[in-house]
């Protein structure tokens, strides 16, 4: 079912009522006067329809944002994602000054330019279980803090080399908001397209000298041992050969066999030296 302007309220009902119905909203990101259509607020607006929770897609020239279950401040940050590129500088300002976002939230500008929107892959792993790959966005915050709580304090462990408890807003903010031309992230999701959850997350973080990388993964506990790591370490090394790097490197904890695991199975040279309990692994791309 399509409707206009007029019929919005019939049309949000049909959906609603209708098995499998959504909502999709589409607009250009810009009216044409050249003015953002994605606002902080649609007070003042004619003919607006403001119960936030029956719109369930927004689709924008710049993607889709999609809203249902999010919190205010996850729903802010979908949209600001799918904004004209050189509005959002001004929605992000917009929702701090309206508390809808974080003071303290971060926005690098650069990101929108880099953004590897090409990286979009489905896999079907051992236990049948789908998963969807995608680069990491700022709206995914509330999903990776969901993620980290879900981990066993062997996992942090593992992953973060010292006893976290907390994933404040103010560090996880810092993993999402990638510049892209240093870091590398891609999430995993299981679940249907726009309402799955992030599973596994994997990134490399080249270093100053831009010739070697440095990676980390994680992965959710229930989803461990079907493959995802190996999955999303090919892809990684696919695309830091493509950008030049010369190889990966890693510290991981002597116990974390796994991690060693996924990485003899690739077709590298893994070359390790053990040290107070941990592996400084290198592999470079070009070895025989
Ligand atoms: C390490 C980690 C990322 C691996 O992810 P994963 O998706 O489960 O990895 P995969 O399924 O691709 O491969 C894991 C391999 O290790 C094997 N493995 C698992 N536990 C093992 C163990 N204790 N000893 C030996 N091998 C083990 C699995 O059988 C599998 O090998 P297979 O495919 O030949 O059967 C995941 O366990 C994790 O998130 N751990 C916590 C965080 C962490 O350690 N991060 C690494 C920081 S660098």
């Amino acid at each position: 079912m399509a409707s206009g302007p007029a019929e919005v309220l019939a049309f949000v009902n049909g959906a609603q009522i209708s098995e499998g119905g959504y909502t999709i909203f589409g607009l250009p990101s810009r009216n044409r006067h050249g003015t953002t259509n994605i606002t902080t607020t649609i007070e003042g607006l004619k003919n607006r329809v403001d119960f936030r929770e029956a719109v369930d897609y927004v689709v924008t020239e710049f993607g889709v944002a999609s809203l249902k279950g999010l919190t205010l401040r996850e729903r802010a940050q979908a949209l600001i994602e799918i904004a004209h590129p050189d509005n959002r500088v001004e929605l992000i300002a917009a929702a701090k000054r309206e508390n809808i976002l974080y003071r303290d939230q971060i926005y690098l500008a650069e990101s929108v330019r880099y953004f590897p929107s090409h990286i979009n892959e489905c896999h079907q792993f051992k236990s049948g279980v789908v998963i969807r790959f995608r680069p990491i966005r700022p709206s995914d915050e509330e999903e990776m803090r969901r993620l980290f709580y879900r981990f066993s304090d062997e996992s942090v462990y593992y992953r973060y080399f010292s006893a976290l408890k907390t994933m404040p807003h103010t560090r996880m903010q810092t993993y999402v908001n990638v510049d892209w031309s240093d870091v590398m992230s891609i999430v995993g999701i299981v679940g249907k397209p726009g309402q799955g959850a992030i599973v596994a997350e994997a990134r490399y973080l080249v270093e100053p000298n831009g010739q070697w990388a440095e990676i980390a993964f994680v992965v959710d506990e229930s989803y461990q041992n079907i493959g995802i790591s190996t999955y999303l370490f090919n892809l990684l090394v696919r695309l830091a050969q493509k950008k030049g790097i010369k190889g990966f490197w890693a510290d991981v904890l002597f116990s974390n066999s796994a991690m060693m695991k996924v990485f003899s199975k690739s077709s590298l040279q893994v070359m390790k030296e053990l040290e107070e309990g941990v592996y400084h692994v290198t592999m470079p791309f070009d070895s025989p």
